[in-house]
């Protein structure tokens, strides 16, 4: 049984969320793509994660498309009221199942109504502006057009917080003269590092980092070293990865992505396993950690 009160909380906008979420991206078809070959289970899932007490849950209306907010809205609403739900615009879907940046004002702004009508919504808590410039990592371009429009709409009380993914140092920098911003989503894991000093001074700045891809998203972390250092501790490869994402900085939120119950669970109980240090300092050889900004 996992405890996941012990991972802690965080303050994320001006809410607290507990430090272990769920990332809603996987209750979508092969390929983030149409409905789910089981949609009973990926209603189970997001049910026994707020069960269990997650109160943090990632999506976008770009998952499915439409889809997975559905299935949200499905499973939860009404929600429960310490609930909060992040979603991310900047890109819409083919119908070849591509992923097309829309970053015009009226692309932005339709993709906020999506989000509010899929998931049944007033307000969306958090609105993660999703950078497309290179849709496989941050690469850099202006954003002050695409914030300006996001400011809009929180003023018109559509979106409560702004956040960043897929986003460079300057990025972040300009946006925060922009708008304030309180939380950046970019890759990272045990074994893509890339922003090591990035989650460090968010940390000192009081934004939450959330970390896509915890587990390696599409090609699962697989290390002799996670393997071992997991058997030593009778635990499982993904919980040592969440564990020491959760160890690595105070302001990681974690969302790791399922579509199976019994994943969920073994991933929630991650919050109750205390990794060594000299656990850490194996785990921390697995990558290189990168000391450019
Ligand atoms: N901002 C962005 O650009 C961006 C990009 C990608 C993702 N995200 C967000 O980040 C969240 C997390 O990323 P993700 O879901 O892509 O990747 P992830 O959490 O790194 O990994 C998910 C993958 O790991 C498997 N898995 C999960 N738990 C497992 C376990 N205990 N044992 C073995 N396999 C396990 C899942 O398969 P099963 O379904 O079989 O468990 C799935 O294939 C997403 O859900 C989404 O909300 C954001």
């Amino acid at each position: 049984m996992s405890n996941i009160d012990q991972s802690d909380t965080l303050v994320l906008g001006d809410r607290p969320v507990k430090r272990l979420g769920y990332g809603a991206m996987q209750l979508a078809g092969p390929g983030v793509f149409g409905p789910p070959k089981d949609r009973q289970a990926a209603l189970a899932v997001l049910r026994e994660a707020v069960a269990t007490g997650v109160n943090h849950i990632d999506t976008s209306d770009f998952y499915g498309p439409h889809v997975t907010n559905q299935i949200i809205r499905e499973a939860l609403h009404p929600y429960p009221d310490d609930l909060v739900i992040v979603t991310k615009i900047g890109a819409r879907r083919g119908e070849d199942a591509s992923w097309i940046p829309a970053f015009s004002a009226e692309d932005l702004t339709k993709a906020v109504h999506d989000n509010l009508r899929n998931l049944g919504l007033d307000v969306l808590e958090v609105v993660n502006l999703r950078a497309m410039f290179d849709v496989h990592g941050p690469a850099e371009g202006p954003l002050e057009e695409q914030l300006a429009t996001l400011a809009e709409l929180q003023r018109k009380g559509l979106i409560r917080h702004i956040g960043l993914s897929n986003v460079t140092r300057k990025q972040i920098a300009d946006a925060r003269k922009i708008v304030p911003i309180v939380c950046v989503q970019n890759q990272y894991n045990l074994a893509h590092r890339a922003d090591d000093v990035l989650v460090e001074d968010l940390a000192r700045d009081g934004i939450a980092y959330v970390p896509f891809f915890p587990l390696g998203g599409f090609s699962p972390l697989q290390s002799s070293t996670l393997s071992d250092v997991a058997a030593q501790l009778g635990a499982t490869p993904m919980q040592v990865a969440l564990a020491w994402l959760l160890h690595r900085a105070p302001n990681i939120l974690l969302i790791p992505g399922t579509s199976s119950v019994a994943h969920l669970r073994e991933n929630l109980a991650a919050a109750d396993l205390v990794l060594p240090a000299q656990v850490l300092t194996a785990l921390d050889g697995i990558a290189t950690r990168v000391d450019h900004g």
